[in-house]
């Protein structure tokens, strides 16, 4: 590490559904920082798309009892602009720099800042950043999408339907049940934080759930309902990536809904690590490793499986920008594998800057 702090710019919010969420992460973040090694500047990014600069050490509007914050009001609008072989965090307005910019950590989940649209922006401007470029971003958003590359790793998904408003009405409860199960889950296809996701188990839910799930997407996953553990596995690195321990998630609710992660404290169980054979928690990690690859993940992503009761291993999900606060999942099977989360945040930055500098290398024009 040289004398000189490293630049970090630090983006929050966003607009997405999960924009509150993205707060905490943020928080935990900002709370958790080797104030010794970087030079904060933050810009909370409005739910209509504004980034606007805030003061790192006072952005948020804490409530005691409140699950949820909102930011403080912004100081001035700015966005990011290369001049000079520097990134510069500049004024929208007056233009003015306002200081040159390392790396960028977007800690935004959902829409905008973890399906692929600012990491597009990001890489427009040529800076570097933490976490998954933009194409592997894509694709972990789409739940239909990375299941169909890991079914071509060989890696065992749910049986599910695509449904469009285009392709409604060829399906019913009836009919699908009648291949998937007479339970089944009804999910936004990008989407997260299980906002409009429906177990149904009835012809009376259906349509509701299907209503409900296209207020988020026009692309829905009917899925056959998987029983069994919810493992979750840490994946961390570019080239080379490592896994964590894993760790299990138990719901006190019917599923791991909205409810069960944000809204009720007792909504779910953690156990990390998870209470599993220790050839079951390795073969959870290789296939965490395998997904992650089979995407083209690179910094950092959670991967989710079902565990059956015959120990058959079902992967559910990628969240390419997990859950942040000090009690999510991502970090905390860190700490069970022995790396800090002030740690964690440090190995996250010098693997954005790596990857930055890697391609950088490549020729953008041919001799
Ligand atoms: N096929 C399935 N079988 C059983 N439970 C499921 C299934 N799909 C989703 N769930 C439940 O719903 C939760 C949220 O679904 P998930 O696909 O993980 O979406 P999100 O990206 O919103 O977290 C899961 O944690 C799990 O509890
Ligand atoms: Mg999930």
């Amino acid at each position: 590490m040289n004398n000189h702090p490293i630049h970090l710019l630090i983006l929050t919010g966003g607009p997405s559904t999960e924009h509150e969420v993205s707060l905490r992460s943020c928080k935990s973040i900002t709370d958790n920082l080797d104030k010794s090694k970087y030079k904060i500047l933050l810009a909370g990014i409005e739910k209509d798309g504004a980034w606007l600069l805030r003061n790192p050490d006072d952005y948020l509007n804490i409530t005691e009892g409140e699950a949820f914050f909102t930011m403080k009001p912004g100081i001035r609008e700015v966005e990011l602009k290369k001049a000079e072989q520097k990134v510069w965090l500049i004024d929208s307005t007056s233009r003015e720099r306002i200081e040159s910019v390392d790396v960028v950590f977007p800690v935004l989940h959902g829409a905008y800042g973890e399906d692929g649209v600012l990491q597009g922006i990001l890489r427009a401007v040529g800076v570097a950043f933490v976490g998954v470029d933009l194409m592997a971003s894509a694709i972990g958003m789409d739940k239909d999408i990375c299941k169909r590359l890991w079914r071509d790793a060989g890696i065992p998904i749910a049986r599910y339907e695509i449904i469009t408003p285009a392709t409604r009405d060829n399906f019913s409860y009836a009919k699908l049940s009648a291949r998937l199960g007479s339970t089944m889950f009804v999910k936004p296809a990008n989407a997260g934080s299980s906002v409009g996701v429906h177990k149904v188990s009835n012809e009376a839910e259906w349509d509701n759930a299907l209503n409900d799930a296209f207020l988020y997407d026009r692309k829905l996953l009917v899925e056959e309902a998987i029983s069994g553990k919810e493992i979750e596995c840490a994946v961390l690195g570019n080239e080379f990536p490592e896994a964590s321990v894993v760790g299990e998630i138990i719901p006190t609710h019917s599923f791991y809904s909205y409810e069960a992660k944000y809204v009720d404290d007792q909504g779910a169980n953690i156990r990390i690590p998870a209470d599993v054979p220790d050839d079951v928690a390795h073969k959870i990690r290789m296939e965490a490793i395998k997904a992650y690859i089979a995407i083209g993940a690179e910094g950092l992503s959670r991967v989710d499986f079902f565990l059956q009761p015959d120990g058959n291993i079902i992967i559910n999900e990628i969240n390419t920008m997990p859950g942040f606060t000090s009690i999510s999942m991502y970090p905390k099977m860190w700490e069970a594998t022995g790396l800090s989360y002030m740690a964690l945040l440090d190995k996250l930055i010098a693997l954005g800057l790596e990857r930055h500098s890697a391609k950088s290398k490549l020729k953008v024009v041919k001799d």
